[in-house]
């Protein structure tokens, strides 16, 4: 009798979608790894794309450089992206510039130590880290970055290209606007709104709505600037 050795079924097994890794920072790290463990069977992952001169990232080659990206989709016929760059502004700038205007789809990457409920909603192109909680009718946006261990709890709304950094603990209801970044460990208690383009410092207890591009921090959290349309914080 012929035993049949693992792969001899290859014409039936269902064919992988190419797909790419925009970005090789430190977030870009764990989002590989999450890549890895949650979606590798699903997707070929082809490389990553960078304006960094770097040949290689991790044990992945890098296929070239941002401005280069409508050729490499078409060269390695690419359907699929990932837009892992930790600032919501440029998330939100290549997302277009990248994506959108070459067709290419948004995957979400959510690691499979995250607790995710059944009644929730959530667009494209999110990252959710190990550890990450999101509870019942909460609701999640586009290209968000939900960290290790951030606890999203009921009916929170999360817009587009939203940076949760590890730990931010969400109260029931809150709503987070378009591009805010949560710092570490932050709390935010149940029913506050923060605006869009608003910092949360590292360990703040928001207790008072924030509003657009404010930067709080502190317990209770203060206002104490505005920032600057396109400034980083991580
Ligand atoms: C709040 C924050 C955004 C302010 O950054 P900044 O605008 O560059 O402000 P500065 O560092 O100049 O600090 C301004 C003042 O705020 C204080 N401050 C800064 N961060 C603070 C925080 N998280 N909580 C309380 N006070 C803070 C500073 O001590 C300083 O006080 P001083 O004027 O009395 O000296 C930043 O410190 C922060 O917490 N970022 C979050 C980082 C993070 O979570 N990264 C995630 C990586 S995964």
């Amino acid at each position: 009798m012929k035993i049949k050795k693992q792969g001899d079924n290859a014409a039936s097994a269902p064919q992988r979608a190419n797909l790419v890794i925009i970005g090789t920072s430190g977030h870009a790290k764990v989002v590989y790894e999450t890549f890895v463990l949650a979606l590798a069977k699903k997707y070929k992952l082809a490389g990553l794309i960078t304006s960094d001169r770097i040949s290689s990232f991790l044990d992945m080659p890098v296929l070239g450089s941002e401005k280069d990206a409508e050729k490499i989709f078409k060269k390695y016929k690419i359907t699929h992206a990932f837009v892992a760059i930790g600032a919501g502004f440029s998330r939100e700038r290549l997302s277009i510039e990248l994506l959108a205007k070459n067709r290419i789809r948004a995957v979400n990457i959510i690691h499979p130590g995250a607790i995710i409920a059944r009644n929730i909603k959530m667009g494209a192109g999110n990252f959710i880290g190990p550890g990450a909680i999101i509870n019942p009718y909460a609701s999640i946006g586009d290209h968000c970055l939900i960290n290790s261990g951030a606890i999203v709890e009921h009916d929170c709304v999360i817009d587009d290209f939203a940076t949760l950094s590890p730990g931010v603990i969400l109260g029931g209801k809150s709503v987070i606007g378009k591009r805010s970044f949560i710092g570490l460990g932050a709390n935010i208690i149940h029913k506050i709104r923060i605006g869009e383009d608003a910092v949360i410092g590292a360990s703040a207890v928001v207790v008072s709505d924030i509003q657009a591009r404010s930067v709080a921090a502190g317990c209770p959290a203060k206002v104490f600037k505005k920032r600057k349309i396109d400034e980083v914080y991580l």
